[in-house]
């Protein structure tokens, strides 16, 4: 049987982590799509587009071509020919891609190729809508999130582990912004689904939080 794992949460929640893992652990594929809205984030701010120019982020939306391969353990973004698994995680590709998400335009043309990508099956999917959009009849939707406290430092020592500059206070605004964004936006908000179970993972580790997922993927 084909098996489809949706996981939401707020910014900061550990969901690609986890999802990225759980997807190697099952042999799954694992489809990243924070990582579509970011590089339509990160071709707008290249092509001098405002992040609340909707039409354009649409028509920059229906033309780009994305692909994803899982390489030694790094799921690799490919923008047309270019790589920018590395470009799409910068500060402000991230900032930029909360009001991006909020186009429905853009919404429109990457669900619809997410869901393309789901129907290979076998897949386990992160985002802010796959349980209640994307995929509404996947067969295991988790809400994963955990307190902002805990949120903050994560992604905070996520990103100087990866040298970039930033401080605990920058990294409390940016996930705070973006959570009230991604929540209060028109379409598709990040929102619990009616029949998605909530995982709080504050104070969790990773290797705990993965053994509870796998157990309510019952896999
Ligand atoms: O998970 P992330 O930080 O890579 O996501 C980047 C932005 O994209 C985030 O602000 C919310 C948005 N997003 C979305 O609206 N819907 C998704 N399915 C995934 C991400």
């Amino acid at each position: 049987m084909k098996k489809v794992i949706a996981i939401d949460g707020p910014a900061g929640a550990g969901k690609s982590t986890i999802a990225k893992a759980l997807a190697e652990q099952l042999g799954y594929i694992y489809i990243d799509t924070g990582a579509m809205y970011r590089a339509v984030a990160l071709t707008a701010i290249r092509a001098g587009v405002a992040v609340d120019d909707a039409p354009a982020l649409t028509a920059l939306a229906a033309k780009i071509e994305l692909d994803m391969r899982a390489e030694g353990g790094v799921n690799r973004i490919l923008l047309g020919q270019e790589d920018v698994t590395e470009a799409i995680r910068q500060p402000e590709v991230g900032a930029a891609a909360s009001p991006v998400s909020a186009v429905a335009g853009v919404r429109e043309h990457l669900v619809a190729q997410q869901r393309k990508l789901a129907a290979r099956g076998n897949v386990v999917m992160d985002g802010r809508d796959i349980g209640t959009v994307v995929l509404p009849d996947a067969d295991c939707k988790i809400f994963l999130t955990a307190s902002l406290d805990e949120r903050v430092n994560r992604r905070y020592e996520e990103l100087r582990a990866k040298g970039l500059p930033t401080t605990r206070e920058a990294v409390r605004e940016d996930i705070s912004t973006r959570d009230y964004r991604d929540s209060h936006r028109e379409t598709s908000p990040l929102k619990q689904a009616d029949d998605a179970v909530l995982l709080d993972s504050t104070g969790m580790s990773i290797k705990a939080v993965l053994v509870e997922v796998r157990r309510l993927a019952g896999a």
